[in-house]
């Protein structure tokens, strides 16, 4: 795995200069060198989602993606243990799979000489063995296979990894932000979800952290989504109280809420960079109950208990930097940087195991009003990101203010909660940019 040298002098004085307290360069979403760092630097040393057990429950199944510019094949090994491997074949470093996703069986065989390797990463053959007689090619570093990414942890089906070996551990990177995946997978009645469906993939064409800045940015709603949210406000304006709401004004109107109902909602930050808002309430609360789904969750746990889990109704949670979850509405979005100014943003949507379908209907039609490329809503946020990639093009002011409700005194806290509207989430952000940028051994 790849050894970590240390952050140089030069690249320490940068980031000092990057991040201030209440406010960030410029530079930090439009930079190319920057982009080019924060790849080689603090996505290898960051834990960084890369897919759910549920995506590969039998061996050989696999999935493909890319952390901090590094190919990794996720595969659900022979011994029924998840490997992250890089995905460089061990002879020329040819990419060995190319799909998204699938199952490879017992091999991975590369396409360009036919080595063959386990689903560990283990070098198993190679063609006319005869020619390697005499030669150092198993006790070198092609003899040892695909390699393999050592910190990896599963967490109630998510997988996560870290491609740097030295680090903190898994726990005390997350800390108790693991409450939120805890209560999305509780809301199953068996207490385990599984991936539905397909993959919504949409290009934003801005920086990455505009989107994670946003998520736990509640002072933009009843701003950027008055066109789409607002309008269907005004279309269901008149009707009777007691009218049925169609599931699309129920999931629409929140999103005008004002100030105050932001503000009090509260946000929580932890070390770390992660951040939840929905800390009394959110946006999901107000939701029309499903009681066949309500009872099946209180002859499963207990009526205390199921009241307790499907009162935990959180906003999103960020799992810095590359997860944002939706536990009460069971959605998750994962951050792909593609480039300085571009990134993919992946919807998946998730089954509460043992719940009856009007849970997934409800899932479903949030990720298609709310997330998806032919959503409404995210086009708004989207228009927004890429007026700032260029906005942040002009001269004159290299800063990008974060004031506000900043207080001293919330640095180097494991976790603080604050007002909602508070751009707390965001200063904790990039506290954690700057330390895994730089990250000491
Ligand atoms: S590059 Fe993979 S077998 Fe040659
Ligand atoms: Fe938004």
């Amino acid at each position: 795995m790849d050894r970590y040298q240390g952050p140089t002098e030069d690249l320490k004085a940068k980031v000092s200069a990057l991040v201030q307290p209440d406010r960030v360069h410029r530079d930090l979403y439009i930079s190319e060198e920057i982009f080019r760092l924060e790849q080689e630097h603090f996505f290898a040393n960051t834990w960084n989602y890369v897919g759910h057990a549920s995506q590969i429950s039998n061996s050989g199944d696999y999935l493909t993606l890319e952390i901090g510019g590094r190919p990794l094949i996720v595969v659900r090994h022979s011994d029924g243990e998840i490997k992250v491997l890089m995905n460089r074949c061990a002879h020329k470093g040819s990419r060995v799979v190319s799909a998204p996703c699938g199952n490879t069986g017992k091999v991975f065989r590369c396409p360009y000489h036919a080595w063959t390797f386990r689903t560990d990463g283990s070098l198993l053959n190679f063609p006319v063995k005869e020619g390697y007689e005499g030669t150092a090619v198993r006790e070198c570093e092609a003899g040892k296979g695909l390699v393999a990414v050592n910190n990896v942890r599963t967490h109630r089906g998510f997988i996560f990894a870290r491609i740097n070996e030295t680090g903190p551990d898994f726990e005390s990177y997350f800390g108790d932000s693991l409450s939120s995946i805890d209560n999305m997978a509780d809301r199953s009645p068996e207490g385990e979800l599984e991936i539905a469906g397909g993959c919504l993939r949409y290009l934003h064409n801005c920086n990455w952290k505009m989107f994670i800045e946003n998520l736990n940015d509640t002072m933009h709603p009843m701003v950027v989504h008055e066109s789409s949210a607002g309008t269907a406000v005004k279309m269901w304006m008149g009707q009777p109280a007691d009218a049925p709401k169609p599931m699309a004004i129920e999931q629409f109107a929140p999103f005008m809420s004002n100030y105050q109902f932001f503000d009090d909602m509260g946000v929580r930050v932890f070390d770390n960079g992660h951040s939840f808002s929905g800390v009394n309430f959110s946006i999901h609360s107000k939701y029309s109950g499903v009681p066949a789904y309500e009872q099946a969750m209180i002859s499963a746990y207990g009526e205390q208990r199921a009241h307790d889990i499907l009162g935990l109704v959180r906003h999103n949670t960020v799992y810095f930097p590359s997860l944002t979850i939706k536990g009460a509405i069971q959605a998750i979005r994962v951050v792909k940087p593609i480039a300085v100014d571009k990134t993919v943003i992946e919807s998946w949507t998730f089954r509460l195991k043992g719940a009856p379908p009007e849970l997934l209907q409800r899932t479903a039609m949030y990720s298609r009003l709310i997330n998806s490329p032919f959503s409404v809503v995210g086009h708004d946020d989207l228009h927004a990101y890429r007026g700032i990639q260029e906005g942040l093009k002009a001269s004159g002011n290299d800063w990008v203010s974060l004031h506000r409700n900043y207080d001293p005194a919330e640095a180097g806290q494991a976790e603080v909660t604050a007002n909602g509207t508070s751009e707390i989430s965001m200063r904790n952000q990039y506290r954690a940019w700057a330390k895994y940028m730089t990250l000491s051994m």
